[in-house]
């Protein structure tokens, strides 16, 4: 069975123990889109140093991608959050 989350009201699947941002990479979505101490938000440090990878959860705080593991049936996206449009 895949897992998935969705981001930005997409979903994307996901392997057990891959963070969020591994997987939105492996899905091709390197542009996190929000505004950030890094132009085009994205991963880029990948250790939880800069915070260009910080992305909005749905009913939490935003998290840094590249930290956090990856969950079924989280709804993240873009900051700021504007909610799940197809989910
Ligand atoms: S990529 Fe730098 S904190 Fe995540």
């Amino acid at each position: 069975m895949t897992s998935h989350f969705f981001w930005n009201g997409d979903p994307v699947a996901f392997q057990p123990g891959e963070t969020i941002a591994a997987a939105l990479l492996r899905a091709g979505l390197a542009d996190l889109g929000q505004p950030s101490n890094v132009p085009g938000g994205r991963v880029f440090c990948g250790i939880g140093a800069c915070q260009a990878c910080v992305v909005a959860v749905m009913g939490a705080a935003p998290v840094e991608a590249c930290l956090t593991p990856a969950r079924e049936g989280l709804r993240l996206g873009s900051l700021p959050f504007v909610g799940a449009q197809h989910a």
